[in-house]
Parts: C-alpha cells; structure tokens; sequence
C-alpha cells in the first residue's frame, strides 16, 4: 500500500478533514488508546517549538508509541555536514513515520520524496503547517458547531504565517466563507493566496485595522509577527507592535465570537484578554494533541 505523507494542507480531503474531527472527538473523549504499540516515531525539530512537538510527544505516548528524535539539529550529524536527503534516508530506516519541522520551504516534500515511511509536515518555512490547522479546524468546529458560513479574521504576519496558508486553503473547501485580511503593508497575504480564493469565487477584503469591523467576525486568528523570518531587523521593529489586541475592543463583538492564534504570542494579544470568554488559545493548543493522536491514526491506518 502507498504510504500517507501529511505535507499540505491539501494533501487532505474534505472528506478526510471531517474524519479527522471525527476521531479527534474520539481521543478527546478517550485519550489513552494503546493503537502504536510497538511502533517508532521520529520527531525531527530543526527549527524551536514548543506546542508542536510536545503535544505530538503527547500524543504519541498516549498511543503507546515510542519517541525517538533531535530538538535542536546542532546535536545531530547535520552538524558534521549531513544532508537532509542523508538524514532523512537515515531515520527512515529507524522509525515508520517522520514528524519534522525545518526552516526552509519545500523541506517537507523533499523529506517525503526521500522517506519510505510516512511523513508529517509540523511545519516548513514560510509555507505550510497542516497540523496546526487541522486542530484549528477542530477548534473552530468544537466552538461554532459548524465550519460553515465562517467570517475569519486573519490579523498580523499574513505573509510569513505558514499557518493563515494552511487555514485559508482548508476553509475554503467549506460553504461561503469570508476572510477580513488584516496586515500592514509590509505583511499583507501574499498574490498566491488571493489568487487561490480568487479562482474558488471565495470573497475576501484587505484592511489596515480592524476595529471599526470586528463586530463582524466569527473568529479572529491573531498571529505573530515572526522577528525569525527578517532579514533586517529594522523591518522587523517597524512592524512588530502593529496590532494589538486589547479585552476592551471586544466589547461589541458577535457572542460566538472566538479568539484564536497558534501561538506563541508576543504582544498581539493583551494578557487583559486571557480571562475574556472569547479568548480560547489555551485550549487550542489542547486540542492539538487530540487532533495530532487523530493525524497520526489516519495516517497509520490505526483504526
Ligand atoms: N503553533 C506552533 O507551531 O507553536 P510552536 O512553534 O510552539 O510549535
């Protein structure tokens, strides 16, 4: 059977998607499935993370699976000089699925070219971070009880936020979607992206602020602005403080109204927000662990 790698966000069905809501409700209900006994995990972090690798370390253990793996790639032979192709070609060999993250865009598809064993995309650059939007589905799911008819508000680092890339692209195989594009100039949503809502009929405005227009949302998902993707930082410090979040604009908001974000965050959200209603990024990052028990059983064909 062809193996299933999980690198772009459309490497899934809608169809798919909704199996894994599915089962995320599942091993949120019953998280300790013992389904990878006996079965080895690489989880390859080139690049910092906290809530991606931990909740899939999480979900692993709660499957019964075993961990092997690199935090930080200085403490591997990469450091001697070996390639990914090597690398990869490597712990292939050790483990029957690969979750890696790496700075560099296309990483991913490469790693998965090379691999025999499945490979899980926790995300490559600028460009995709699949399972971070399937529990941001989940959490959208969970709070909205549908993923329909949902007017997002995307906030912040529009252009280097892999994970806006893989939200729009997944919402988009839902009904009637709208998307309120907030971003200063230097951020805004890369011609790729539009194009793509473009060509599905799939409406989306452009904006500098939002706080003449946020009573509209269903969701804000705040992102950070990533001082890592910069080459200068002057940039970077121009920018960086640009939206900010505060408990009291959200006064006249919708009632369903949810506030996500991947996090980490910086300043783009007031800590004044954490015990408002609508703030839900803690349990976001929960429902990662839910959803990535959910990703791996797909992939694996565990159930
Ligand atoms: N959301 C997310 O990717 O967080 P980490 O960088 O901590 O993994």
């Amino acid at each position: 059977m062809k193996k299933k790698d999980l690198i772009s966000i459309n490497d899934f069905t809608k169809e798919e998607y909704m199996r894994i809501m599915e089962l995320a409700g599942e091993f949120e209900e019953n998280p300790n499935q013992d389904l990878l006994q006996g079965k080895v995990v690489a989880s390859l972090f080139f690049e910092p993370s906290t809530r991606t690798r931990l909740s899939f370390e999480t979900a692993i253990s709660r499957l019964g699976g075993k961990i092997i793996g690199f935090t930080d790639s200085s403490s591997s032979s990469v450091k001697k000089g070996e390639t990914l192709h090597d690398t990869i070609k490597m712990v292939s060999n050790y483990a029957d699925m690969i979750v890696m993250r790496h700075p560099l865009e296309g990483s991913a598809r490469y790693a998965a070219e090379v691999s025999d064993v499945p490979v899980i995309n926790a995300g490559d650059g600028a460009n995709q971070h699949p399972t971070q939007t399937l529990l941001d589905m989940y959490s959208i799911l969970k709070t909205q009880d549908t993923l329909d008819n949902m007017n997002i508000f995307m906030v912040g680092d529009l252009k280097y936020g892999r994970t806006v890339h893989s939200l729009l692209m997944a919402m988009s195989q839902f009904e009637n979607p709208i998307f309120n594009f907030i971003a200063p100039e230097e951020l805004q949503m890369p011609d790729e992206y539009k194009l793509y809502l473009k060509n599905l009929g799939i409406r989306y405005f452009e904006h500098k602020e939002f706080t003449d227009i946020i009573s509209e949302a269903d969701i804000i998902y705040m992102t950070r602005v990533q001082k890592e993707r910069f080459s200068d930082p002057i940039e970077y410090e121009k920018v960086k403080n640009v939206y900010i979040l505060k408990n009291d604009m959200l006064e006249n908001t919708k009632p369903n109204l949810k506030i996500l974000h991947p996090l980490p965050r910086v300043n783009e959200i007031h800590t004044d927000v954490d015990e408002n209603t609508k703030a839900y990024y803690f349990t976001q990052a929960l429902n990662g662990v839910f959803t990535r028990e959910a990703i791996i059983s797909h992939i694996m064909n565990l159930k």
